[in-house]
């Protein structure tokens, strides 16, 4: 509700794009809730692995919405689920935090794409003594095995996110350690072609970015 009104209220709302003409989630989402005289603004954060381009771009966008809200304007920045996890908009914030400190910010908390899964699929994320791990999903099988030897001995859930492409070789290794029966899949959650499935009936094949598996190690033993 606290997101509505501040985008109902804004004079500028800003999403971020990973290149120029790209399509934001985040608008998309939001568009609900903007009025067509609204003025909208995009800002590219590339994805690449390179520091500079991201850090230019990061004091860019700080710079660019300092400036707007130093002539009085209210500005949101769209992030998709909470700004806090994985976002480029903590970037932004710790720019501004640095280069114009005295711009107000407010921060309003969003639900993580885990936990919007877990709710949907009515999938508990930790019980009782459960440890649960939030991660990116590692980029080699190797990765992924240390993760899961360390999850298993610690009783860790893991919600691995930023899924993707890793879908392919992850699930054949799923299966050899006895996860897969115990793992979610998400896909688009929230979003009208959005996939929620025991894993097992996801074929290892490439998946949307916008994709993630919860895994729960074991129940707990008591349990209703
Ligand atoms: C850059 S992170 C952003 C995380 C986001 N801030 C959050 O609170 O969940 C992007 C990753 O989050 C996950 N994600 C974000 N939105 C999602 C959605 N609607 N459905 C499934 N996974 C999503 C995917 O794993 C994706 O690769």
């Amino acid at each position: 509700m606290a997101a509505v009104r501040a985008i109902e209220q804004a004079d500028l709302i800003v999403a971020p794009v990973a290149c120029e003409g790209g399509i934001s989630m985040a608008m998309r989402i939001a568009s609900h809730w903007i009025k067509p005289d609204q003025p909208q603004l995009s800002v590219v954060f590339p994805m690449v692995e390179a520091p500079e381009p991201r850090q230019q771009a990061w004091k860019a966008a700080a710079d660019l919405l300092a400036s707007e809200v130093s002539t009085g304007k209210q500005v949101v920045l769209l992030c998709e689920g909470d700004a806090s996890l994985f976002a480029s908009g903590s970037y932004v914030l710790l720019s501004l935090q640095q280069r114009h400190p005295s711009c107000q910010l407010r921060v309003i908390p969003g639900i993580t794409s885990f936990s919007s899964t877990a709710a949907a699929a009515v999938w508990p994320l930790a019980l009782q003594q459960d440890q649960l791990l939030v991660a990116p999903c590692p980029d080699s099988e190797l990765d992924f095995e240390r993760m899961a030897s360390h999850a298993e001995e610690q009783g860790q859930n893991l919600a691995l996110l930023k899924l993707g492409r890793r879908w392919r070789w992850l699930r054949p290794l799923l299966e050899q350690r006895g996860l897969l029966s115990r793992s979610l899949f998400a896909e688009k959650v929230g979003w009208p072609d959005q996939c929620i499935a025991p894993a097992e009936q996801i074929a290892a094949e490439e998946r949307p970015y916008f994709s993630l598996l919860l895994i729960r190690q074991r129940w707990p033993d008591v349990l209703p």
